[in-house]
């Protein structure tokens, strides 16, 4: 068990790669990019807002991918940051209004109340929406040293991972779904493909492009993602019933609460912790004929099953 400075992770040490040692660095890179990112403008109280939520902590795991593949593919941080700035811009916009009372109406995330406890819902809705434009003002404007090519095909990747066709149409789904009894395997695979994988795969992939992979590499590792993003979404399902406030910095137990469908429910915890781990061995497979460059890929994945937050 290895402390980093959020949390305890428990992670296989090899001798030349420590996992909690990497997301260490990287989150202390992307905490200080974030900041710097979003200075405080008039009228201040919407920008209090958004830094708020921006700022809150959290994992920062789709910023860590994006640097992560920028780099397994000859590019440099710098050259990722201010996409894995938006993606974390984006992630956070999400949770704001994932967690109005119109929606799941939460009252703490990260550990913090949610934004519209402290601001207001219809300070939440528009610091929701300030984040989701900056995020791509931020992409166009900030990044340095990449091909324009590059650059429009993530701003074209971003906007459709929000969209209808993606976290916008997962939750639309999510939503109507919830209290029903009949939700299959299929509904809720197409309910967290959209609301959380893709995002996730757009993180993934958004940093190999801006570092120059080629279409066979981005495709392998479009599956890795893919792979990733169920394994991520079984294994909150199962602490959403396992672990506790505390742990997850938000109300535990809600699926149960709102009668949501979740792999749990339809497979048990054990079935889903194995398809889970199933899922993270098919992600480490698309990892073959990377180089040792990868491993922070591979020891991310094996993570997601272990992650007790
Ligand atoms: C958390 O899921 C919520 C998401 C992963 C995304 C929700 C998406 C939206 C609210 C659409 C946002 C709008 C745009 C334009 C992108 P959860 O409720 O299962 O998890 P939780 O327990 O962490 O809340
Ligand atoms: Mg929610």
């Amino acid at each position: 068990m290895v402390t980093t400075g959020e949390q305890a992770v428990d992670i296989k040490q090899t001798a030349s790669f420590s996992l909690a040692n990497y997301l260490q660095e990287k989150k202390v890179l992307v905490e200080s990019a974030l900041s710097d990112s979003l200075a405080i403008g008039k009228p201040e109280k919407i920008y209090e807002a958004m830094r708020y939520s921006l700022l809150a902590g959290g994992k920062r795991l789709r910023p860590i991918l994006c640097l992560a593949t920028c780099e397994l593919m000859g590019g440099t941080i710098s050259m990722a940051m201010p996409t894995a700035c938006a993606l974390e811009m984006i992630h956070t916009m999400s949770l704001i209004h994932d967690d109005l009372p119109a929606m799941d109406n939460d009252d703490y995330r990260r550990g913090k109340l949610t934004n519209h406890k402290v601001f207001g819902e219809d300070i939440a809705i528009l610091a929701g929406d300030g984040l989701l434009a900056y995020a791509f003002e931020y992409v166009a404007t900030q990044t340095r040293n990449v091909p324009p090519e590059r650059i429009i095909d993530v701003i074209a990747r971003l906007g459709r991972t929000v969209g209808a066709a993606g976290l916008v149409g997962g939750q639309v789904l999510d939503l109507e779904s919830e209290g029903k009894t009949d939700i299959n395997a299929q509904t809720l695979s197409f309910i967290h493909s959209h609301k959380t994988g893709a995002l996730l795969e757009t993180s993934v992939v958004s940093g190999a492009i801006l570092g120059g992979a080629k279409a066979e590499e981005v495709q392998r590792l479009s599956r890795y993602a893919q792979n990733i993003g169920l394994a991520f979404q079984i294994i909150d399902d199962i602490l959403d019933i396992t672990a506790t406030d505390e742990e997850l910095g938000k109300t535990a137990g809600k699926d149960l609460q709102a009668q949501k469908a979740t792999y749990p429910s339809l497979w048990g915890i054990e079935e889903s912790r194995k398809q889970a781990q199933n899922l993270v061995d098919s992600a480490i497979e698309e990892l073959q004929g990377f180089s040792d460059s990868a491993n922070p890929l591979r020891a991310i994945a094996q993570y997601i099953v272990t992650r007790k937050n």
